[in-house]
C-alpha cells in the first residue's frame, strides 16, 4: 500500500489499540519481528484483559511507545494522533468476552462502539491512510449443526446474539458508514475464534489448561455440542497484515483455517494433552443465548491476498499447552487477582449438570 510518511521518520508509524491484551499483544511481537524499521504506539486502559507485563519484551525497544489512555477519551486520543501522526490505525481494544457481556452489556457498548467512533473521527481528523477494525465471526450470529454445508461469507447478513456480538456488530456498521461518507480508507477483518500464548484465561482453552494443572472441574456448558473453528493467533496476525497492506480499501475479509470443533472434543484434548482424567470434565449451565456454530468461508483473503494459516490445530495446541507451562507466573499473576472474584461469580452460580 502506499501511506503517508512519517513527518518525523521515514518509517510507517502504526497505532494498536489494545495491544496489551491477548490478540493485540501478539500482533505487537509479530510487527517488531517482521517489519523492525516501523514504529509501533500502543494505546491501551489496561483494563482486566490488559497487562503490562506481556508487552516486557518490546517495552524499551527504540520503536515502540505505550500509551496508557481509554479509546473513549476524545481529547486524549486526539492529542496521542496529533504527537504521533499515525498512518495506520489497527483497532483491537474491545471487552471481547461474551459472558462479561451478558453481566455488563453497557460497558461492551461504550467501549466497542464509542469507543470506535472515537477513533474514526481522530482518523478523519489527522489524515490516516488505513484504518482497520479487528472484528469477528461473531456478527454473523450462528449456523445451525446439522448444516456442515453452510459458512459464514462476508455476504451472510450480520445477525448477532449477544450484547458483545451486537457491539461489534454496531461498530463494524459505524466504520462502513465513516468510509461511504466521509471515504475514510477502512478494512475489517472478521476472524474466527483464536488460540496460543498470552490468552486470557476466561476464555474456553486457557481456563481448561490452567484448571486442568489444578485438577479443579471442567465447567463445559450444558453438552459441550457447540462448534468454534479455532485458528493459532500468530495467523490471524499476519492475516491482518496482509489486510493492511495489500487489500482492497472498503472491504471485509473473513479470517478462518476451517478447523472446526466441538467444545467437549477441545477439552478432552487438552485432558489427553496433559495426562489429566476425563472425569474432571463438569457439564454446568448452559450460557444464555449460547451460539451453536461458527464456521468461516475464508476463500477471500485466499484468493486476493494469499493468505493460508501456517499452523494447524494440533500443532497450534501442544505449543499453546507448553507456553502455558513454561509461563507460570504470567497467568499465576493473573489467577491469584481480581480474577479469582470473577471466577466465583460466574462459576460458583452455574449448576452442574452432569
Ligand atoms: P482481550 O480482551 O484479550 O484484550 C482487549 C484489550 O483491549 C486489553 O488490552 C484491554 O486493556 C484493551 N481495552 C479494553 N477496553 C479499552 C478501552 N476502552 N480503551 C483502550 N483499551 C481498551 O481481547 P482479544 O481476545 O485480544 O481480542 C482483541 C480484538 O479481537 C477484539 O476487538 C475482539 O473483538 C477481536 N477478536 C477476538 C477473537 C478471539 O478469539 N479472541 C476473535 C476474533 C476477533
Ligand atoms: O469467534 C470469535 C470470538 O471467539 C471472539 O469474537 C471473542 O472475543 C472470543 O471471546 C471468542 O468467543 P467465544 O464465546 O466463542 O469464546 P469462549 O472462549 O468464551 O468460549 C468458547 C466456547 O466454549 C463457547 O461455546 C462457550 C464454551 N465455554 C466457554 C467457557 C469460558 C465453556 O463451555 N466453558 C467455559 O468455561
Amino acid at each position: 500500500m502506499k501511506a503517508k510518511q512519517n513527518a518525523k521518520t521515514d518509517a510507517l508509524t502504526w497505532i494498536v489499540t489494545g495491544g496489551a491484551g491477548f490478540i493485540g499483544a501478539n500482533f505487537i511481537f509479530y510487527m517488531m519481528e517482521n517489519y523492525p524499521d516501523e514504529r509501533v504506539v500502543c494505546l491501551d486502559k489496561l483494563t482486566y484483559a490488559g497487562n503490562l507485563s506481556t508487552l516486557k519484551s518490546v517495552m524499551e525497544k527504540p520503536n515502540f511507545r505505550f500509551a496508557y489512555l481509554d479509546i473513549c477519551d476524545r481529547e486524549g486520543v486526539r492529542r496521542l494522533f496529533a504527537e504521533e501522526r499515525p498512518d495506520i490505525v489497527v483497532n483491537f481494544a474491545a471487552e471481547s468476552h461474551v459472558d462479561r457481556s451478558i453481566e455488563t452489556p453497557d460497558v461492551f457498548l461504550n467501549t466497542n462502539i464509542l469507543g470506535t467512533s472515537t477513533l474514526i473521527d481522530a482518523c478523519r481528523e489527522f489524515g490516516i491512510s488505513r484504518f482497520h477494525q479487528v472484528s469477528t465471526d461473531e456478527v454473523y450470529g450462528d449456523l445451525p449443526l446439522d448444516r456442515p454445508d453452510l459458512f459464514f461469507t462476508e455476504e451472510t447478513p450480520l445477525h448477532t446474539s449477544s450484547p458483545y456480538s451486537a457491539s461489534k456488530a454496531g461498530a463494524d456498521l459505524l466504520v462502513m458508514a465513516y468510509h461511504r461518507t466521509y471515504g475514510l480508507p477502512v478494512t475489517i477483518s472478521r476472524c474466527s475464534n483464536n488460540y496460543g500464548p498470552f490468552h486470557f484465561p476466561e476464555k474456553l482453552i486457557p481456563l481448561m489448561i490452567i484448571n486442568a494443572l489444578h485438577d479443579k472441574p471442567l465447567p463445559v456448558y450444558g453438552e459441550g455440542v457447540n462448534v468454534r473453528d479455532w485458528l493459532y493467533v500468530e495467523d490471524h496476525c499476519r492475516a491482518i497484515d496482509f489486510i493492511v497492506r495489500h487489500g482492497r480499501v472498503g472491504e471485509v475479509y473473513n479470517v478462518g483455517g476451517h478447523n472446526e470443533r466441538r467444545n467437549i472434543d477441545i477439552v478432552r484434548s487438552i485432558c489427553r494433552e496433559l495426562g489429566k482424567p476425563e472425569n474432571l470434565i463438569t457439564h454446568v449451565t448452559d450460557r444464555k443465548g449460547h451460539d451453536m456454530r461458527y464456521a468461516i468461508d475464508p476463500s477471500k483473503i485466499q484468493r486476493e491476498l494469499g493468505w493460508l494459516p501456517k499452523t494447524n490445530f494440533e500443532d497450534g495446541l501442544k505449543k499453546t499447552i507448553r507456553w502455558y507451562l513454561e509461563h507460570e507466573r504470567w497467568w499465576k499473576e493473573i489467577i491469584s487477582g481480581e480474577y479469582r472474584n470473577y471466577y466465583e461469580k460466574m462459576y460458583g452460580s452455574r449448576k452442574v449438570i452432569s
